[in-house]
Formats: C-alpha cells, sequence, structure tokens
C-alpha cells in the first residue's frame, strides 16, 4: 500500500520522489493534495493524466512563504495584505505571473497568472522545506469528483498511482482554499473557500464579488462538473423521505429511517465544514436513493457549504 503515516523519514522519502520527478499525496489543512515539481513539465504532465484533468485547468502552486511567492508572481499591496493575514492558511492568490518565474507552463495552463498558497499543515511544511522547490497541487481526486480530506479517499480515489500517499489524518478545515485574483483593478473572489467572504473584506476594506458562473472564465475549474457524489442530493430538506438518507445541521433534525450523519449538532459551521467531504463520501456509498440535506445558514463559511452543495446537487 501506498498509504504510509507521515513521519519525518516518509516525508524525506516523498521530497525524495517528488525530487525525482514523481507524484505523492500529502495533507493539508484543506483537502489533500496530489503534488509535484512546479518547475518541471514532464512531472506535472502527470498529475493532469492521474486526474483526468483538463489541461485548460490551471494548478496552485505551493510555497513555504510570501517571499517565495513573490519570486513567482507580482504583488500589489492588496496581494501582501491578505498574504500577511491567512498565510500560512487556506487562501490562494491569483497574481500576474513573473517572466522569470521558473515555472511550467502547463501549471498556469498558459494563463499569466498564477494561484499561490503557502499551507498551513506540518506535513505540507515539511515537504516544502526539504524539497526547496515549489510544489504545484490540485486536490487529489479525479477530476469532477469529490475533494479527499482523508489520505484513504486518496487511495480510493487515485489508487496506486502516486509514489505514496502520505497519511497526516482527517484534514481540518475541509473544504478547499478560498481563491482571491488581485489581477486587475478591484480583487475578485474565484471560487469560495475556508477563508469566508467576510474575513476577505475585512481585510480590503471594502466588499469583494465573486465570480459568476456567466462571468468571463476567470477561474477555469469553476466550470468543470463538480464535487459529485453519485446519489441525488436533495438540498434544503424539512422531511426525509423514503429511501433517502440524511445530511442534518443543528440540534433538530427530522426523523430518518436510513443513515444519518449530523455535520455539527451543535450548529457550528466550521465542525460542519470539517465533515462535509467525509459525510457526503458515506452517505454516497450508503445505498440510499438520495440523500436529504438540511438547510445550513448562508453565512460565514456557510457560504462555501452551500456552494459546495449546490454543485453536488446539479451533478447527482
Ligand atoms: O485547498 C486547496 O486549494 C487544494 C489544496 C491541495 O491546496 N487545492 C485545490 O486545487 O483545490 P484544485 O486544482 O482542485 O483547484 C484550484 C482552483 C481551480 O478552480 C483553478 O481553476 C483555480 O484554482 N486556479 C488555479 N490557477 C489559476 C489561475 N492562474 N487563474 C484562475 N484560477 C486559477
Ligand atoms: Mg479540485
Amino acid at each position: 500500500m501506498p498509504v504510509l503515516p507521515a513521519t519525518d523519514q516518509t516525508i524525506a522519502r516523498a521530497a525524495a520522489a517528488l525530487t525525482a520527478g514523481d507524484i505523492v499525496a500529502f495533507p493539508t489543512e484543506t483537502v489533500y493534495g496530489l503534488g509535484a515539481d512546479a518547475r518541471d513539465s514532464k512531472a506535472v504532465t502527470k498529475i493532469f493524466a492521474a486526474k483526468e484533468r483538463p489541461r485548460f485547468n490551471p494548478l496552485i502552486v505551493h510555497v513555504p512563504d510570501t517571499a517565495t511567492a513573490e519570486t513567482h508572481a507580482v504583488f500589489g499591496a492588496e496581494a501582501r495584505a491578505l498574504a500577511d493575514t491567512f498565510w500560512p492558511g487556506p487562501l490562494s492568490i491569483v497574481a500576474p505571473k513573473r517572466s522569470d518565474s521558473g515555472l511550467a507552463d502547463l501549471v498556469t495552463a498558459g494563463l499569466d497568472t498564477v494561484a499561490l498558497r503557502v499551507p498551513g499543515h506540518p506535513v505540507a511544511r515539511a515537504l516544502l522545506e526539504t524539497v526547496r522547490f515549489p510544489i504545484a497541487a490540485p486536490s487529489a481526486n479525479r477530476s469532477g469528483r469529490i475533494s479527499p480530506t482523508e489520505a484513504t479517499h486518496v487511495a480510493s480515489e487515485l489508487g496506486e498511482v502516486p509514489a505514496m500517499i502520505l497519511d497526516g489524518g482527517p484534514c481540518t478545515r475541509g473544504l478547499e482554499s478560498t481563491v482571491v485574483s488581485v489581477v486587475g483593478t478591484h480583487p475578485t473572489l474565484l471560487r469560495l473557500g475556508a477563508v469566508p467572504r467576510g474575513e476577505i473584506e475585512a481585510v480590503l476594506g471594502h466588499p469583494i464579488g465573486l465570480v459568476g458562473e456567466d462571468a468571463p472564465i476567470a477561474s477555469p475549474g469553476q466550470l468543470e462538473r463538480h464535487y459529485a457524489p453519485q446519489t441525488p442530493l436533495r438540498l434544503n430538506a424539512t422531511i426525509v423521505e423514503a429511501g433517502e438518507a440524511l445530511l442534518a445541521f443543528g440540534p433538530d433534525t427530522p426523523e430518518c429511517a436510513g443513515m444519518t450523519i449530523n455535520l455539527s449538532a451543535s450548529g457550528d459551521l466550521n465542525e460542519a465544514a470539517t465533515h462535509l467531504f467525509a459525510a457526503l463520501r458515506t452517505l454516497d456509498e450508503s445505498g440510499a436513493r438520495g440523500i436529504a440535506v438540511m438547510p445550513i445558514p448562508e453565512e460565514g463559511l456557510g457560504e462555501a457549504i452551500n456552494d459546495r452543495l449546490r454543485r453536488a446537487a446539479k451533478a447527482g
């Protein structure tokens, strides 16, 4: 089995595999990533092949700190303010790519911008500090599937494809990073995620808009069929119908004869985000004919949770 508990030794082995041009799955605080040396187009090609990811969809480049990020992209005052506040952490910043960025063209899908992130997870940080090169890493799922928040999810999505899967336990955030573009005159949100919109607006000092699906393709990944379980989802359910499983939220849940998973019995949105993807996987595999999803408040992290649920409902 390529799943190995993350230790100093296995992290060193993973670093060696990356240095040799192989791909490795590793934990971050958001979701598990499938990493490759971002300077090596052959290695990056392996990521696209393993995920069956369309070549037009660029990858996030993971770096150890803001100074390194600025060797790949041009940061203005707003990018620096966001980096100072949220890095290390679950924010990705899309900025103009430097002509001497050293990144393989495939990483940015030929765009003149690049998405950068300084992850906070100790295993991801140790890996970056050991290899001393930028690591391109999308979520370690097959394209269009639910992102993995546990090492076993990666194994079931990608099997023996990565040279190894570093197991750092369940991801604490559970939602992908928020993607903000600082390209152009106004920063825009390209993807809702683990940093709530309100926290970004507090740093910028003004509201920030979310690029809609009908707007120009600012974030190609948002076009994909995404977060797709096989079982149909029914959102804002207040009762459970025959044959349905229940994805619950909060203390007062409707009666359900089938499987029930409560994202947070106390109604805590952070806890709900942490458990969301694992719960969707478990309910999807339960054999239920449908998944009834209780309403989740559209505030704070609830906005990103509802975004993922709406995509999952559309795809199912
Ligand atoms: O939490 C995360 O962000 C995880 C962990 C592993 O870091 N990674 C992740 O990567 O979710 P991925 O590839 O699944 O999603 C990256 C998103 C896609 O929607 C992609 O289109 C967008 O970021 N993106 C990347 N580079 C971009 C760029 N230059 N311009 C616009 N969007 C970009
Ligand atoms: Mg993804």
